[in-house]
């Protein structure tokens, strides 16, 4: 979703602002634009485009005099994924107020812009583009007395919603503020110059030393300063943290994509996600981020579960093992249902908060309304210090390393690593026996070698996929615990290949979907040697009766189902609970090589964002 760079400093400001939106450029945008505050000129230019950002930068290149001595100092940037208004040259920000004096860039949705946008015509304003954030700029004019820091803080007093913004002024051609409010600004500390980002990949080439802003915060940065006070002007300490991310996580490495880098890294980010946390002795594990003893473990009665998209399906997993091992009875819903329905929130409830970027605007709005309710609320994460992380502040980290393709791969195994490494912790002080643990813990130590399986066999996938990349239809089955893989793999396929791709429980099919099963239309079946088999098979049938081609994916060695299946794909054989791993990854690849075969557009596919913040 959208991004935003700002820069105060020495060195050319549109260089490493267009340098950072492009580390951005994975969150998914449809328009770019920079604003960029001369020394001495006392003016602000601005360049905007439509579409990627080599077209602002062939624009800002085009348009910027070309001279050896950087052009400016001091600039915002951003990539904008539209809400309001389309993706046109008029809508991409920043935005500039009526005298264009000062230029802002925003992250976020202010709900009441409609009724600030009338009063600010009524007062002579008059407005160019059709968002939401010019409204922002035109009362941060209308608020200036000379401070700049107080007329954003007066400007934001009054908006109701979201905003992360970073803010400049032809008039304070050294100074930049920024501010936060339910969207993230993060703050790169460096000597001599300050960088901003909504997101570290834009900063970690720069300083490993970053101040996450908090909602409230207000940044003054000069070259020499950084100061945070809140709206009030009252200052705020908030210490660096030190972002362990080198820049080669974030960079393809040589592989064609980052889809295909972090599918093929999964056996690293499995092994960082359980490493040190298993304690095959006593057939449990270590979670000391849960915060939680084994009396208020074994005190919790129900287990709820919050989270969108690949999330919500590793969830579906999680719903499994909660019961399964640790005979809590669990439910798990799309995070926007959770708050939108007005749950029942028990008072031993524990809600996990289930999120790669710990930034999805659905599930933290579900992670404050299960706090107001009295939840313990722990928070499943990747990034390192986003707001979700921070605002449950407790919880397992995934430590899956950056994710950077829009379609999530890694982060859906690590977190069904983890959370069956949860349920492993609440069982044990249940009915969970050390005997059943140390099996569990001993097949989590395989996971790493079971996702590299799955990969040894990329050409046999890959040509599988090629066979089948023109279709335009296809159907994933399963039962139980490939259910939510099912889902997961449908998923994948329609995210980057564009195909329309329905993710069904294997039963399920024959309740409507199966008539529009025939030859042209693939079903995926998810089979592999656990329970449920034998009843998919008698489904992968009832389609071949329908003439649809089926492509199982199957235990190694299963010879029978190669007879009820037109292709199958192999996957090594493992306890039931972490099957959904090495199946997860076998249709990563399948969907990574029809998007490739057609032509696709796989790390940013149409419309979509990496990490959604806006409900
Ligand atoms: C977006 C992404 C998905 C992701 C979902 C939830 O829709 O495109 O890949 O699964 O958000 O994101 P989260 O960061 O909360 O896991």
């Amino acid at each position: 979703m959208c991004g935003i760079v700002g820069y105060v400093g020495n060195r050319d400001a549109a260089n490493i602002i267009i340098s950072g939106l492009r580390r951005l450029e994975y969150r998914g945008y449809d328009s770019a634009g920079v604003a960029l505050s001369p020394e001495g000129e006392n003016t602000l230019k601005v360049v905007k485009r439509a579409g990627k950002i080599v077209n602002l930068e062939a624009g800002v290149q085009k348009e910027l005099p070309t001279s050896e001595e950087p052009y400016a100092g001091l600039g915002i940037g951003h990539t904008r994924w539209a809400t309001h208004g389309q993706p046109t040259e008029e809508n991409a920000h920043p935005h500039l107020s009526q005298n264009g004096q000062f230029a802002v860039v925003h992250n976020g949705i202010i709900d009441n812009y409609a009724g600030l946008k009338e009063k600010l015509i009524a007062d002579g304003y008059t407005f160019k583009s059709e968002t939401d954030t010019e409204v922002i700029a035109h009362l941060i004019e209308a608020c200036y007395d000379g401070d700049l820091r107080g007329a954003v803080a007066r400007a934001v007093e009054t908006l109701e919603g979201t905003y992360g913004i970073c803010v400049i002024s032809s008039l304070h051609p050294k100074l930049m503020i920024a501010a936060r409010k339910g969207s993230p600004i993060v703050i790169g500390v460096c000597k001599g110059e300050t960088i901003v980002a909504s997101d570290v990949s834009a900063i970690v080439s720069h300083t490993d030393q970053v101040i996450f802003m908090d909602d409230g915060d207000i940044l003054t940065a000069t070259p020499d300063t950084l100061d945070i006070t809140s709206l009030k002007n009252v200052p705020v300490s908030r210490p660096p943290t030190t972002i362990d991310w080198d820049l080669g996580e974030i960079e393809k490495g040589g592989y064609e994509h980052f889809m295909l880098k972090e599918i093929y890294e999964q056996p690293v980010a499995l092994a960082n996600a359980t490493r040190g946390r298993l304690v095959p002795k006593e057939g449990s594990v270590k979670l000391s981020g849960m915060q939680m003893d084994a009396y208020e473990m074994a005190r919790i009665d129900r287990v709820s579960i919050a989270a969108c998209g690949t999330s919500l399906y590793a969830g579906m997993v999680g719903k499994n093992f909660f019961e399964e091992f640790a005979s809590i009875p669990t439910e798990i819903q799309q995070a926007a249902e959770f708050r939108d329905r007005n749950p029942i929130v028990l008072r031993d409830t524990c809600m996990l908060a289930i999120s790669q970027s710990g930034e999805t605007a659905d599930t933290l709005a579900a992670v404050r309304e299960a706090t107001r309710k009295g939840a313990t609320v722990l928070g499943v994460c990747n990034v390192v210090g986003s707001t979700i992380a921070r605002e449950t502040g407790r919880g397992v980290y995934l430590h899956a390393g950056p994710e950077i393709g829009v379609a999530s791969t890694k982060a859906f195994t690590c977190q069904v690593s983890v959370m069956a490494m949860m349920a492993i912790a609440m069982g044990r002080t249940r009915r969970l026996s050390e005997h059943a643990g140390q099996a569990m813990v001993e097949e989590l130590a395989r996971i790493p070698e079971l996702a590299q399986r799955v990969i040894d066999r990329n050409d046999e996938i890959k040509a599988m996929a090629e066979k089948y990349a023109s279709k335009n239809d296809f159907f994933y089955i399963g039962r139980g615990y490939m259910f939510p893989a099912a889902l997961e793999g449908a998923l994948k396929l329609k995210e980057i290949s564009y195909i329309h791709a329905e993710g069904y429980h294997a039963a399920e099919l024959k309740h409507g979907p199966i008539a529009l099963l025939c030859d042209d239309v693939p079903v995926v079946a998810a089979a592999p040697m656990i329970p449920g088999r034998e009843k998919t098979i008698a489904n992968m049938q009832e389609c071949r009766a329908r003439k649809s081609p089926v492509v199982a994916i199957a235990t190694e060695g299963d010879s029978e189902i190669k007879t009820h299946a037109d292709d199958v794909i192999w996957v090594p054989d493992c306890m039931e609970f972490v099957s959904p791993i090495p199946v997860v990854v076998a249709e990563q690849l399948f969907a990574y090589h029809v998007a490739r075969a057609r032509g696709c557009e796989i790390d940013q596919p149409r419309n979509l964002a990496k990490s959604v913040t806006v409900e």
